[in-house]
């Protein structure tokens, strides 16, 4: 699996040949200036939440790309009303196989309004199975005991938490969601971007080595194969 970061919440994982983006906010967002939008080839698009920070550039992307929409069934009929109607609609708990793999739409602690006003649904997190590996996406939330129930549905081989708190769990909590996920190998999401989120890189790693957990953080722009 190729995992390339586009910033915040933002990640392109390539697996099983297909080109999955989560969450693209790239082009309000200043950190990630030296990335060109237009540059972005998805085969689709995974939106946790409603949030400006998660959507920005649906819209741009999947016109471009034609890149089918997953996302809850309130965010994937906000998009079809602009007429990206190609969505596949779900809701918290449930799944379904793409050519891919599995994508269930899990829970996440937190809100989920469009940019416009509109309700986004409840806000979410996504567990891909492929055949490649499994991961978890785990959107914008606070440390949740239904964290305790993914070990029971898939064994994870990598996780992309938020950390920056303040808008969602922080360093400390997202350790402790490393061990309900019963995940050893972590990459940071949420954080720096707003002043609200600034972390320390070397306290945050130092933390999960404390448990014997690897935190990665990833460049901007950069890529990582797991
Ligand atoms: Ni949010
Ligand atoms: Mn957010």
């Amino acid at each position: 699996m190729k995992i390339t970061n586009y910033g915040h919440a933002c990640w392109l994982i390539e697996v099983v040949g297909k080109k999955l983006l989560f969450d693209p906010f790239i082009s309000p967002n200043e950190l990630a200036s030296h990335i060109d939008v237009n540059s972005i080839d998805a085969d689709y698009i995974l939106i946790t939440h409603g949030h400006e920070d998660h959507v920005a550039d649906v819209e741009s992307i999947a016109r471009r790309t034609g890149a089918k929409l997953i996302s809850n069934f309130e965010i994937i009929n906000w998009f079809a009303a602009k007429g990206i109607d190609n969505g596949h609609p779900m809701n918290i708990g449930g799944k379904w196989d793409f050519d891919f793999g599995t994508v269930t739409y899990f829970t996440a602690q937190h809100s989920s309004v469009m940019p416009d006003g509109a309700s986004g649904g409840n806000p979410g997190s996504f567990l891909v199975q492929t055949k490649e590996g499994n991961f978890y996406h785990a959107g914008d939330t606070g440390l949740m005991m239904d964290m305790q129930l993914i070990p029971s549905l898939m064994k994870l081989d990598f996780a992309l938490l938020p950390i920056g708190d303040n808008f969602t769990m922080g360093i400390n909590e997202a350790v402790i969601a490393s061990e309900f996920i019963a995940c050893d190998n972590i990459i940071a999401m949420h954080y720096d971007t707003f002043g609200y989120i600034v972390v320390d890189k070397k306290i945050a790693k130092e933390a999960f080595e404390n448990k014997d957990k690897k935190l990665t953080f990833v460049k901007l722009g950069e890529t990582i194969t797991i």
